[in-house]
């Protein structure tokens, strides 16, 4: 199945018309206090009868089919492991997370030329294009969009510049949705976008003195494929001989220290690592298009969801490297500043320490091959209570608090 890119697709929002349905799923949070709890869960997932949302060194987030949850809460009675209940009813989530454009926003989109984001929607892809293409022409002057590959089905990965005036700027790397159902992490970048070019006059010197290069969707292939057939689907949309599975974890494919700890070597794992380093067009481009610039960047910053949490490498292992301390500082005054800003609480703190091993993720490359000082995987909202299926409500709180980041890691690497 080949969705097509017309201009139709902008408007089909919901997601009730994906084949996969949730009806009656549940996410259970459990409690993991010592290394049987740890054992209990592995041979959960390896049977099938739960899948890991997330985790961390104390609980793990637990994906359960209808049909299993049964089974899997004796399980967990028996062997004296405490949890909640996240997520009630998977699907009734789904339904209400993104509620459809009203008819007054369709109406307007018509004299809004590209731009159709509203901020209160997770929009397809058509439309975040749209909107790039959008301050491209609106604002030539210090913005421009590049195309700098395509993903595994040939859609654009689309990147935008937003340049300072200075020549030879200090460089800021941003992206999102590298995970495909991590809606929140785009339409937080898109916001960010927003503001440092239409809120442009509001911005100190500081920010007006750095080049940004933005990649809102990473994985445009699993986004689309998100909506319309698989609300939970992660991966990229590779598919290869030999394998009924699909898909490449994006973050895992990256080339520095491919293949560790916490990267899969089986193309039906979640975090298969891929056939081998940046075999992915989707990493690879971007890999390319960093290494041609690279001595301009100090700051990389990647958006995933969810649990709130600012973290820096290694990710490969629990291991630090020599200017952690540096990072952290940062990493603690960029969560200070959501903070002011009305924002969530983040916590700060090494990846690999505080959630669990991964090799072959981006900060790590960012860090490790291409020396970006300040690398950052900033896993946005919300602590559990949606998980990946946050309601396209908080965008604008989670753009607010995310931006006031950015200014503060901005600020940090001018000084
Ligand atoms: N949730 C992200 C993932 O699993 C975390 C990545 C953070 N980096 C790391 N190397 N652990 O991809
Ligand atoms: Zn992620």
């Amino acid at each position: 199945f080949m969705p097509t890119l017309n201009n139709n697709s902008v408007t089909k929002i919901t997601n009730t018309k994906n084949t996969i349905r949730y009806d009656g799923d549940q996410v259970l949070r459990v409690f993991t206090v010592n290394s049987k709890h740890r054992k209990k869960i592995k041979e959960l997932e390896r049977d099938g009868k739960g899948q890991k949302w997330a985790s961390n060194t104390t609980t793990v987030d637990l994906f359960i089919k209808k049909e299993k949850i049964e089974d899997v809460k004796q399980s967990l009675t028996n062997a004296s492991m405490d949890f909640r209940i996240l997520v009630e009813d998977v699907q009734k989530a789904v339904d209400e997370e993104n509620p459809p454009f009203t008819s007054e926003e369709l109406n307007e989109f018509s004299s809004r030329k590209g731009h159709r984001l509203t901020f209160e929607h997770y929009h397809r892809l058509a439309d975040m294009h749209g909107f790039l293409d959008y301050l491209g022409s609106t604002k030539s002057d210090f913005v421009s969009v590049h195309t700098i590959g395509q993903s595994v089905e040939g859609r654009a990965i689309k990147l935008i510049k937003i340049s300072s005036s200075k020549p030879n700027a200090t460089a800021f790397w941003i992206d999102g949705g590298i995970h495909a159902r991590e809606w929140i992490a785009s339409a937080t970048v898109l916001y960010i976008i927003n503001e440092l070019v239409e809120n442009r006059d509001n911005l100190d010197k500081e920010i007006l003195d750095i080049d940004f290069y933005i990649i809102p969707l990473m994985n445009p292939d699993g986004y689309e494929y998100s909506h319309e057939q698989e609300r939970l689907w992660r991966k990229n949309r590779r598919r290869s001989f030999g394998s009924f599975c699909v898909g490449t974890d994006l973050n895992r494919n990256w080339a520095y220290e491919w293949g560790g700890q916490g990267a899969g070597k089986y193309q039906c794992q979640e975090i298969y690592a891929g056939s081998g380093p940046l075999s992915e067009p989707e990493t690879k481009s971007v890999a390319n298009f960093i290494m041609e610039r690279n001595s301009k960047f100090k700051a990389f910053v990647t958006f995933h969801s969810y649990g709130q949490y600012i973290l820096y490498p290694w990710g490969h292992a629990k291991r630090l490297p020599s200017d952690s301390e540096d990072m952290d500082r940062v990493g603690r005054i960029a969560a200070a500043a959501m903070k002011q800003n009305g924002g969530a609480t983040y916590t700060v703190g090494n990846s690999a320490a505080l959630l669990y091993p991964a090799a072959g993720s981006s900060d790590d490359w960012a860090k490790g091959i291409a020396k970006i000082k300040y690398s950052y995987t900033i896993e946005l909202r919300d602590t559990g209570r949606h998980g990946f299926i946050l309601p396209a409500s908080q965008i604008k709180i989670s753009g607010k608090e995310a931006f006031a980041a950015i200014k503060a890691i901005s600020k940090e690497i001018q000084s």
